[in-house]
Protein backbone atom coordinates (compact mmCIF):
# COMPACT_ATOMS: atom_id res chain seq x y z
CA UNK A 1 0.00 0.00 0.00
CA UNK A 2 1.19 3.42 -0.92
CA UNK A 3 -0.11 6.67 0.27
CA UNK A 4 -0.53 9.48 -2.43
CA UNK A 5 -1.34 12.95 -2.35
CA UNK A 6 -2.75 13.75 -5.45
CA UNK A 7 -4.47 16.97 -6.35
CA UNK A 8 -5.40 17.48 -2.62
CA UNK A 9 -6.65 14.14 -1.58
CA UNK A 10 -4.60 11.39 0.19
CA UNK A 11 -5.71 8.24 -0.81
CA UNK A 12 -4.35 4.82 -0.35
CA UNK A 13 -3.62 2.81 -3.53
CA UNK A 14 -2.69 -0.93 -3.32
CA UNK A 15 0.13 -0.90 -5.94
CA UNK A 16 3.98 -2.35 -5.70
CA UNK A 17 6.31 0.75 -4.67
CA UNK A 18 8.32 0.73 -7.90
CA UNK A 19 5.37 1.19 -10.15
CA UNK A 20 5.56 4.58 -11.99
CA UNK A 21 3.87 7.62 -10.61
CA UNK A 22 2.49 8.00 -14.39
CA UNK A 23 1.03 4.19 -14.12
CA UNK A 24 -1.31 5.28 -10.91
CA UNK A 25 -2.18 8.26 -12.29
CA UNK A 26 -3.94 6.79 -15.24
CA UNK A 27 -4.41 3.37 -15.00
CA UNK A 28 -5.57 3.31 -10.72
CA UNK A 29 -6.62 6.36 -10.18
CA UNK A 30 -8.32 7.05 -13.69
CA UNK A 31 -6.70 10.27 -14.08
CA UNK A 32 -5.97 10.40 -17.86
CA UNK A 33 -5.10 13.82 -18.61
CA UNK A 34 -1.63 12.87 -18.30
CA UNK A 35 0.29 11.16 -21.36
CA UNK A 36 2.45 8.53 -21.44
CA UNK A 37 4.82 9.49 -24.24
CA UNK A 38 8.55 7.92 -24.34
CA UNK A 39 8.60 6.79 -21.40
CA UNK A 40 12.01 7.49 -20.36
CA UNK A 41 12.06 11.07 -19.38
CA UNK A 42 12.73 12.45 -22.99
CA UNK A 43 9.33 13.75 -23.81
CA UNK A 44 7.43 15.59 -20.95
CA UNK A 45 4.46 14.49 -21.95
CA UNK A 46 3.94 12.71 -18.30
CA UNK A 47 4.88 16.07 -16.64
CA UNK A 48 2.96 16.88 -13.28
CA UNK A 49 3.63 18.71 -10.36
CA UNK A 50 5.22 17.14 -6.94
CA UNK A 51 5.29 20.05 -4.49
CA UNK A 52 5.02 22.66 -7.03
CA UNK A 53 8.03 21.61 -9.02
CA UNK A 54 7.62 19.82 -12.75
CA UNK A 55 8.12 16.36 -12.72
CA UNK A 56 8.58 13.54 -15.31
CA UNK A 57 5.86 10.68 -13.47
CA UNK A 58 7.09 8.75 -16.06
CA UNK A 59 10.10 7.89 -14.61
CA UNK A 60 9.41 8.63 -10.57
CA UNK A 61 8.28 5.29 -8.55
CA UNK A 62 5.71 6.08 -6.21
CA UNK A 63 7.59 5.34 -3.25
CA UNK A 64 10.14 8.38 -4.48
CA UNK A 65 6.95 10.53 -4.09
CA UNK A 66 6.40 10.17 -0.47
CA UNK A 67 4.02 12.33 1.36
CA UNK A 68 5.43 15.17 -1.02
CA UNK A 69 1.63 16.86 -2.81
CA UNK A 70 1.24 15.77 -6.53
CA UNK A 71 -1.17 17.66 -9.15
CA UNK A 72 -2.09 16.56 -12.28
CA UNK A 73 -3.82 18.55 -14.86
CA UNK A 74 -7.15 17.81 -13.97
CA UNK A 75 -6.60 20.27 -11.06
CA UNK A 76 -4.50 22.99 -12.81
CA UNK A 77 -7.22 25.25 -13.08
CA UNK A 78 -7.49 25.76 -8.98
CA UNK A 79 -6.24 28.66 -8.45
CA UNK A 80 -5.31 31.67 -10.33
CA UNK A 81 -2.20 31.02 -12.50
CA UNK A 82 -3.29 27.75 -14.04
CA UNK A 83 -6.91 29.55 -14.62
CA UNK A 84 -5.08 32.10 -17.03
CA UNK A 85 -2.89 29.48 -18.08
CA UNK A 86 -5.81 27.47 -19.17
CA UNK A 87 -7.58 30.83 -20.64
CA UNK A 88 -4.79 31.42 -22.90
CA UNK A 89 -4.17 28.07 -24.10
CA UNK A 90 -7.78 28.87 -25.69
CA UNK A 91 -7.30 32.33 -26.18
CA UNK A 92 -4.26 31.44 -28.91
CA UNK A 93 -5.35 28.42 -29.89
CA UNK A 94 -2.55 26.11 -28.85
CA UNK A 95 -3.39 22.99 -29.53
CA UNK A 96 -2.95 21.28 -32.31
CA UNK A 97 -3.47 17.21 -32.02
CA UNK A 98 -3.19 18.04 -28.61
CA UNK A 99 -0.97 14.86 -26.87
CA UNK A 100 1.82 16.80 -25.24
CA UNK A 101 -0.46 19.69 -24.11
CA UNK A 102 -1.24 18.68 -20.50
CA UNK A 103 2.34 18.79 -19.85
CA UNK A 104 3.29 21.38 -22.16
CA UNK A 105 0.39 23.75 -19.63
CA UNK A 106 2.12 21.54 -16.71
CA UNK A 107 5.62 23.04 -17.18
CA UNK A 108 4.37 26.30 -18.27
CA UNK A 109 2.45 26.77 -14.80
CA UNK A 110 5.18 25.70 -12.88
CA UNK A 111 7.60 28.09 -14.61
CA UNK A 112 4.85 31.39 -13.86
CA UNK A 113 4.60 30.18 -10.61
CA UNK A 114 8.44 31.02 -9.92
CA UNK A 115 8.61 33.78 -12.53
CA UNK A 116 5.33 36.11 -13.14
CA UNK A 117 7.03 37.68 -16.09
CA UNK A 118 9.46 35.04 -17.83
CA UNK A 119 12.17 36.36 -20.71
CA UNK A 120 11.95 34.35 -23.74
CA UNK A 121 15.58 32.32 -22.22
CA UNK A 122 13.38 31.62 -19.44
CA UNK A 123 10.43 29.93 -21.08
CA UNK A 124 13.23 28.20 -23.54
CA UNK A 125 14.96 26.59 -20.28
CA UNK A 126 11.62 25.89 -18.74
CA UNK A 127 10.61 24.21 -21.56
CA UNK A 128 13.38 22.52 -23.50
CA UNK A 129 12.05 18.99 -21.80
CA UNK A 130 8.24 19.03 -23.39
CA UNK A 131 8.72 18.23 -26.96
CA UNK A 132 5.54 18.89 -29.29
CA UNK A 133 5.88 16.57 -32.65
CA UNK A 134 3.06 19.32 -33.99
CA UNK A 135 5.86 22.50 -33.76
CA UNK A 136 3.22 24.41 -31.44
CA UNK A 137 6.48 26.20 -30.05
CA UNK A 138 5.38 29.51 -31.44
CA UNK A 139 1.69 29.53 -29.87
CA UNK A 140 2.93 27.91 -26.48
CA UNK A 141 5.33 30.92 -25.96
CA UNK A 142 2.84 33.40 -26.96
CA UNK A 143 0.38 31.64 -24.60
CA UNK A 144 2.81 31.76 -21.43
CA UNK A 145 3.79 35.71 -22.38
CA UNK A 146 -0.05 36.33 -22.50
CA UNK A 147 -0.62 34.44 -19.04
CA UNK A 148 1.89 36.18 -17.60
CA UNK A 149 -0.04 39.53 -18.31
CA UNK A 150 -2.76 38.23 -16.63
S1 LIG B 1 6.47 9.86 -21.08
FE1 LIG B 1 7.56 10.73 -19.44
S2 LIG B 1 8.96 12.09 -20.39
FE2 LIG B 1 8.02 11.04 -22.05
S1 LIG C 1 0.03 19.40 -30.17
FE1 LIG C 1 0.48 17.53 -31.17
S2 LIG C 1 2.30 16.83 -30.17
FE2 LIG C 1 2.00 18.82 -29.42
Amino acid sequence: MVDLNINGEIRSYDVPDDMPLLWVLRDVAGLVGTKFGCGIAQCGACTVHVDGRPARSCVMSVSAVGNRQIRTIEAIGRDPVGQGVQKAWVDLDVVQCGYCQSGQIMSAVALLNVKREPSDADIDAAMAGNVCRCGTYPRIRAAIKTASKV
